[in-house]
C-alpha cells in the first residue's frame, strides 16, 4: 500500500478517524503529527462508537502500533484520561503498542488558564483545550516538553523560564500568579504514567521503515485551520497540511496524500465560512448529519459544499485522491448546490484570498444539481448507486481536479464503497 497521510480537506470533521480506522487495516503504524486533544475522531466498530482525541485511530486495532509524533501538544492528564476510558472499554493501550516522541511539548493547565483568560478578550472558539498557548511555548523556546521530566535539574530550570512568562502575564491581567510547587505537584502526579511511553519516535520510525512497516500519517483539524494556509486568525496553532507529517514525525519518508472531504461542508468555532447556509437547508444539514462538535459539544455550522475551498486544499497538500464523506446526508435534498467561484466587490476569485474581512465578505457564486432522493445509508456497491449521485461526485472531480477514490456511506467501519483502487504511482510528496 505504500505510507499515506491523511488529512482533512476543508475545516475538520470530515470523517477523517473512520477513514484512517478503514484504511489501517492494511498499515502497521499510525502516527499522529500535530494538534492534540482538541481533535475528536469517531469511529463506529461494531455499533460501539469510539471517540478518540489524543490517541491515534490505530489503537483500536491491537495488531498496530500507534505514535503520537514531536509535533503533537501532549495533555499528560487527558492522556491517561483517554487510556483509561479505553481500558474500561476493554482496549489496552500500553508501552507495546503506543510510543510518544521525547520531544513533545506539555499542555499544562496554565495553558488552559491563558486560553480561557484569552477567549474572553478576542474570540477564536477554540476548544478550550490549552493546544495554542502550548504551541507559543513551543516557539517561544520555554516549553517543558516530555524529555525533561525525566531530568529534575533540567525540570527545575524548565520550570521558572516557563513561570517566568506566564506570571508576568498573568500579574498584566490581574490574575493570580502560580507556584512552582504547584507545577511541580501536577507533573509529580503524571511523570510515571507518561514517561514509559516515551521514544526517539523519528528514530523508531526510521527502523520500522526499514523493517518495510506501512506507516499512515493521521491528520487533524483540516487546511482551512492551517496557521499559515487556513483563515487566519480564525485557526488552529498547528500547520495541518500533509507536509507537517515529515516535520511532525521526523519520518522523511515517500508518502502518498489521501484528502479527506465531506460532501458538504461544517464549521466548528468562529471565522469565515463562504457557503454557510443559516437557512432550513443548513438546519437539515445539521440535524440529518448530526453535526454536533465531538470535542465541545457545540453546533457545527453548516453549508454547501465549496469547490474552491477543497481545490485549494488538494494544491496545498498534493492530495493525489479524495475520500468523499457523508453522502447519505445529501438523500432527502431536492436540490443540492456546488460552490464553485467566489465575487468581492465585482471581482471573480478562483481561490480564498487571505484577507479576513474579505473572506467573510465574498459572495459565492453555486452550481445546482438535481437530487437523487434515494436512501444510499450503509451502501457497499457501486452498481446500486443512483445516478444523480454519480453525476453529483463526478463533477466533484472535475472542480477539484483529482479521483475520489472512495465514498463512505455510514459511520460504520465496513460502509465504504471503492471507486478506484489508489494506485500511489504518482505525485507522491518526495
Ligand atoms: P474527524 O474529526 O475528521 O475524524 O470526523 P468526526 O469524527 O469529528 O466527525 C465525523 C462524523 O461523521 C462522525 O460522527 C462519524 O461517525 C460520522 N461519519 C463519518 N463518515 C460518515 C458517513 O459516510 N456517513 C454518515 N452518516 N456519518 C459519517
Ligand atoms: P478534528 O481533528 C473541527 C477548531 C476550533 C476553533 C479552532 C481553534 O476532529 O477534525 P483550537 O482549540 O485548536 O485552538 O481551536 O479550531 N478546531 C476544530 N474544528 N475539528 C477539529 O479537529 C478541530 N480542532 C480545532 O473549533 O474554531
Ligand atoms: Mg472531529
Amino acid at each position: 500500500m505504500g505510507n499515506i497521510v491523511v488529512i482533512g480537506l476543508q475545516w475538520g470533521d470530515e470523517g477523517k478517524g473512520k477513514i484512517v480506522d478503514y484504511l489501517s487495516e492494511n498499515a502497521d503504524v499510525v502516527v499522529r503529527f500535530q494538534g492534540g486533544n482538541n481533535a475528536g475522531h469517531t469511529i463506529v466498530v461494531n455499533d460501539e462508537v469510539y471517540k478518540l482525541n489524543l490517541l491515534p485511530s490505530s489503537v483500536l486495532r491491537p495488531d498496530k502500533i500507534s505514535v503520537i509524533g514531536n509535533g503533537v501538544a501532549l495533555d499528560p492528564h487527558a492522556l491517561i484520561s483517554e487510556i483509561e476510558s479505553l481500558k474500561i472499554k476493554g482496549i489496552d493501550v500500553n508501552p507495546n503498542n503506543l510510543m510518544i516522541s521525547e520531544s513533545c511539548p506539555l499542555i499544562l493547565s496554565v495553558h488552559k488558564e491563558k486560553e480561557n483568560l484569552f477567549e474572553n478578550l478576542n474570540k477564536i472558539g477554540t476548544t478550550h483545550k490549552g493546544i495554542g498557548p502550548c504551541y507559543e511555548d513551543k516557539v517561544g523556546r520555554r516549553a517543558i516538553r516530555l524529555c525533561d521530566l525525566e531530568h529534575a535539574d533540567e525540570l527545575n530550570k524548565r520550570i521558572d523560564n516557563l513561570l517566568n512568562y506566564h506570571n508576568a502575564i498573568r500579574r498584566g491581567l490581574n490574575y493570580p500568579a502560580v507556584t512552582k510547587e504547584e507545577i511541580l505537584k501536577e507533573i509529580q502526579e503524571i511523570s510515571e504514567k507518561v514517561l514509559p511511553y516515551k521514544k526517539p519516535v523519528w528514530k523508531v520510525l526510521n527502523d520500522l521503515i526499514e523493517e518495510n512497516k506501512e506507516v499512515i500519517f493521521e491528520g487533524a483539524q483540516g487546511t482551512f485551520l492551517d496557521i499559515d494556509h487556513g483563515t487566519y486568525p480564525f485557526v488552529t496553532s498547528s500547520n495541518t497540511i500533509a507536509s507537517q507529517a515529515i516535520t511532525g514525525s521526523g519520518l522523511f519518508s515517500n508518502v502518498h496524500i489521501v484528502g479527506v472531504a465531506k460532501a458538504y461542508t461544517t464549521r466548528v468555532g468562529n471565522g469565515p465560512f463562504p457557503a454557510e447556509q443559516e437557512n432550513e437547508i443548513g438546519e437539515n444539514l445539521f440535524t440529518i448529519g448530526k453535526e454536533l462538535g465531538t470535542v465541545s459539544n457545540r453546533r457545527r455550522r453548516c453549508g454547501w459544499f465549496d469547490a474552491v475551498l477543497v481545490r485549494q486544499a488538494v494544491q496545498l497538500s498534493g492530495v493525489s485522491g479524495i475520500v468523499l464523506t457523508k453522502l447519505d446526508i445529501l438523500d432527502s435534498f431536492d436540490t443540492i448546490k456546488i460552490c464553485v467561484g467566489y465575487i468581492h466587490n465585482g471581482k471573480k476569485y478562483d481561490y480564498l484570498p487571505a484577507l479576513s474581512s474579505v473572506q467573510e465578505e465574498l459572495e459565492p457564486i453555486y452550481e445546482e444539481f438535481p437530487g437523487w432522493k434515494e436512501d444510499t445509508q450503509g451502501k457497499r456497491s457501486t452498481e446500486t448507486l443512483p445516478i444523480n449521485l454519480i453525476k453529483y461526485i463526478k463533477k466533484i472531480e472535475e472542480l477539484v481536479g483529482v479521483p475520489i477514490h472512495l465514498i463512505s456511506t455510514s459511520p460504520k467501519r465496513q460502509d465504504v464503497i471503492v471507486l478506484k483502487n489508489f494506485e500511489f504511482s504518482e505525485n507522491a510528496l518526495v
